[in-house]
């Protein structure tokens, strides 16, 4: 190895050892927060790892067993005084938490396929709570046993930013995730807690399944994205781990895109080569 200054160690890797970190969302070996999990618990950190209810805890144990996680509990955001006993249970054995991730997204079966012009106050604020209130709520939890600084990440889609078909109720949403982690990191940035979203491509999980025009978003993305492909799930795990790690301490209220960049493309941006081949299909002899 050559020589290299100060700032390029050579021997340096991203590491979270003796660090602790919360993951809720993982549902099963699919799910975006088992991809970060894993990344986690490769690079040394000690997990707590969540379910949220009886139906899943079948597949969630063996993934808990599997990262060694010596917290592992029953977790429904939307179950009065479940995400406090957590936060108890994490401050009792750790006394402190280093990163969380917030992978957490549902609505109602009925607004899942609907348009968001009928989607009932019941359901947008049912919504909302879940997938929004709950990163609040982990923030002010958080806060008190992050003192030396952390990192808080949640998980967003382009649909916060432009529209894309079928998203419909689920846009909103998530741009109000959005706009929550630049207020959090706002408010949070002076006691060293960083927030941050990554706006994953989309990929095959249980949540995502049940949108409708799920493949077709598949085909499109891929079709679309700069790099011609659709992202995997680790990409995203990898992204977490960056984001909970020190090599992005000055990263915060930042909505990283990992989705092979379709988030720059524009109807627009393929004029050109539409046209280019409609004109090579005109000069083509028949
Ligand atoms: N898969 C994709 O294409 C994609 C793309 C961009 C963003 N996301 C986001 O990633 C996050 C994780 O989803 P996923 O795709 O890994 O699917 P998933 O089904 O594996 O995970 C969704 C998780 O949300 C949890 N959840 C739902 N309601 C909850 C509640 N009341 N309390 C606690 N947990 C609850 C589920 O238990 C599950 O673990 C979601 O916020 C989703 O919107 C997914």
């Amino acid at each position: 190895m050559p020589d290299l200054p100060d700032c390029c160690n050579p021997a340096e890797f991203l590491s979270l050892s003796g660090r602790k970190g919360l993951v809720v969302g993982v549902a099963n070996e699919h799910s975006l927060a088992w991809s970060a999990a894993l990344h986690y618990r490769k690079a040394g950190a000690e997990l707590a790892i969540t379910y949220i209810n009886d139906e899943t805890l079948t597949h969630v144990a063996p993934l808990a067993e599997c990262v060694e996680a010596p917290i592992f509990m029953r977790c429904d955001v939307g179950v009065a005084g479940e995400l406090e006993a957590l936060f108890a249970a994490i401050e009792a054995r750790w006394g402190r938490l280093d990163f969380l991730l917030h992978a957490v997204g549902s609505m109602r079966p009925q607004d899942l396929r609907g348009r968001l012009a009928d989607c009932s106050a019941g359901g947008f604020a049912q919504a909302m709570t879940v997938s929004v209130h709950s990163l609040i709520r982990m923030a002010h939890l958080a806060e008190p046993l992050m003192g030396s600084g952390g990192s808080l990440v949640t998980l967003s889609y382009l649909g916060a930013e432009r529209v894309v078909d079928h998203y419909d109720v689920m846009g909103p949403v998530k741009a109000a995730l959005e706009a929550s982690v630049r207020y959090l990191a706002h408010e949070l940035g002076p006691r060293g807690i960083r927030v941050n979203a990554i706006s994953a491509g989309p990929v095959v999980t249980r949540a995502a399944s049940g949108l409708a025009g799920f493949s077709e978003m598949l085909d499109v993305s891929a079709r679309v994205a700069p790099l011609r492909r659709n992202i995997e799930a680790d990409e995203v795990g990898r992204a977490a781990l960056l984001l909970a790690s020190d090599y992005t301490a000055a990263v915060t209220g930042e909505t990283l895109h990992v989705d092979a960049g379709v988030h720059i493309e524009t109807p627009m941006s393929r004029i050109r080569s539409t046209f280019k081949s409609n004109a090579e299909a005109k000069e083509t002899p028949k």
